[in-house]
Formats: structure tokens, C-alpha cells, sequence
């Protein structure tokens, strides 16, 4: 089945944010912006090897995030051939949308061998089987074996969270992952094993509102800035006790808007990890 023929079913978006990412956006009937150094407020996003210097396997780490679709192809060691690509999510984020403008957005990347794609909802064997920030059409799709297909390369899928994780956890004790974007993203790691699908931003945590509902990027312009920040804190406060992991690493486009001084175990990592966890799923 191609993204073409992919079915696209009827849905209300759920919980689409506008919030700012501070990204560089393209609408989806744009084209994804790539190429222009000066595109980009981070310089992790630009490419920093040429394809005749890169180490093979090339992988192609895809980033389906709430607000927006994110691309960029690697060498094996994790070296960037490309910038960093972004594009809106589509609304409504079906299948079938955003599988076209994934095509789209990754088409002017050039060569890969292999694909990596963080995906924002639980992931069992390739097949998602929830995606709050996005639309209904996700339960049960088989993601994985579309990608192939479309892509003509191997691809791994796994939660998005967890992809990052893959790209920042140092492989001792317990380390804990959360991302603060669109949606909370959430990955535990032991002795560096990825725990797939803990899926925290769910579970409620004050005043009838999930930890998702609380610190997502929703809650965000809600509360604004300050009141967010402290919100992070009493989450942290709350997840402190109960998993006791040994590091906290704070990723997602929100991360970089903590001001607050966090705990001593708490790291605030770079976005582009996202992506870059990719190559590392490999291993
Ligand atoms: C999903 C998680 C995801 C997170 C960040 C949550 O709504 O349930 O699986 O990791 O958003 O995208």
C-alpha cells in the first residue's frame, strides 16, 4: 500500500497546539525548509559532513511530533548530512496526511540506507497503537511496514521519547526520559535497556488533570511561561520519589523554555537528540 492509497479516516483534531516551537516552520503546502544555514537558530540543526566523507549506513531519522514533522539524514556516526527539516503536521494529522508529507519533507534529503522514525503514542512491532496529538486513523496502523514500502529501506519505529532517549542516556542505573512538547513525552531506561511505551503523560497527577494535561504544550499558553515553569518542578517533585532515577533528562521543543532551577539530576538536553537517537536505535 502506498501513502496514496493509505486510508484516511474522518476525525475532529484532538488537541492540535499553535504554540511556538521556536522552529523553522513551513506550512504544509509549503516547501520544508532544509538548506539555508541561517534557517536555523541552533547550529546542530546544519549539516556538518558531505556525503563523500560520511560513514555508511546513511540513516534517515524521522521525528512525527504534534505541531511538526522533523528530518534529517546521519552517517554512522551520527555526523549530519543534512540540515534539519521541518514541516507543519497536517491537520488532520490522518495516515494518510501526514504519510504524504513526510514523502514530501524528506524527498529533497538525498541518499539513505535505513530510516528511524520517534513516533508520539505507544509503537508494539512497528504497528502504533495510540497517538493522542494526532487523529483516530492511527490505532492499529502499521507504520513500520508503510514506511518500508514507501521508502524502499529498512525502518524501525518506536515511541518518540523513546527515540531520544536512544540518543542522550549515558547506559547506568536508571535513567529517565521526559520530553515537554506538543504532548509529555516519557522513556525509562535500566543499565541503558530501553522500557518501551511508559506512558506517564496519562496517568493523573493534580486536580483531575494528567501530567500531559498539566505541563503539554496546551497547558503552556494557558498558564503561560512562569506558572509552567513551576508546574515542571512539582512534576519532577512528584516522579522524584517513585522511579528514582538517577538522571532526569528534559528534552522537546518546551525544554527550552525552563528558566527555573532544576534539581541536581535533572538535565535539560538538546532537541535535535530527538533525531539523533535515531542512528543509535541501530546498534
Ligand atoms: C503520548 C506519548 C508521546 C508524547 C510526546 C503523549 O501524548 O502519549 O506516547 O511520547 O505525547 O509526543
Amino acid at each position: 500500500m502506498s501513502a496514496r492509497s493509505t486510508r484516511s479516516k474522518d476525525s475532529s483534531d484532538t488537541n492540535q497546539s499553535a504554540v511556538d516551537q521556536g522552529e523553522t516552520t513551513a506550512q504544509a503546502n509549503e516547501s520544508p525548509s532544509t538548506e539555508s544555514a541561517t534557517a536555523h537558530d541552533d547550529p546542530k540543526e546544519i549539516a556538518n559532513i558531505s556525503l563523500a566523507d560520511a560513514e555508511r549506513p546513511l540513516t534517515l531519522c524521522i521525528d512525527i511530533g504534534g505541531t511538526g514533522l522533523k528530518a534529517m539524514v546521519l552517517d554512522a556516526q551520527g555526523r549530519q548530512l543534512t540540515d534539519r527539516a521541518r514541516i507543519e503536521t497536517p491537520r488532520p494529522a490522518t495516515t494518510d496526511a501526514i504519510l504524504r508529507t513526510l514523502v514530501h519533507l524528506v524527498e529533497p534529503l538525498g541518499e539513505f540506507d535505513r530510516v528511524s522514525t520517534g513516533f508520539p503514542g505507544v509503537v508494539q512491532a512497528g504497528v502504533t497503537k495510540t497517538a493522542p496529538n494526532l487523529d483516530p486513523s492511527w490505532t492499529g496502523f502499521a507504520l513500520g511496514a508503510e514506511l518500508t514500502e514507501l521508502l524502499g529501506k529498512p525502518v524501525k519505529v518506536l515511541n518518540d521519547a523513546g527515540v531520544q532517549g536512544h540518543g542522550v542516556v549515558e547506559g547506568s542505573g536508571v535513567e529517565m526520559v521526559l520530553t515537554l512538547g506538543t504532548g509529555m513525552g516519557c522513556a525509562l531506561f535500566v543499565d541503558g535497556k530501553y522500557v518501551p511505551n511508559l506512558e506517564l503523560a496519562h496517568h493523573p497527577f493534580a486536580k483531575g488533570k494528567t501530567y500531559e494535561q498539566y505541563v503539554g504544550a496546551k497547558a503552556l499558553v494557558k498558564v503561560g511561561k512562569k506558572r509552567w515553569n513551576k508546574r515542571v518542578l512539582k512534576i519532577l517533585a512528584q516522579i522524584e520519589p517513585i522511579w528514582n532515577p538517577r538522571v532526569i533528562y528534559l528534552g522537546g521543543g518546551n525544554a527550552k523554555k525552563l528558566s527555573v532551577i532544576l534539581p541536581d539530576n535533572v538535565k535539560v538536553t538538546d532537541n535535535v537528540a530527538g533525531l539523533l537517537g535515531g542512528v543509535k536505535l541501530w546498534a
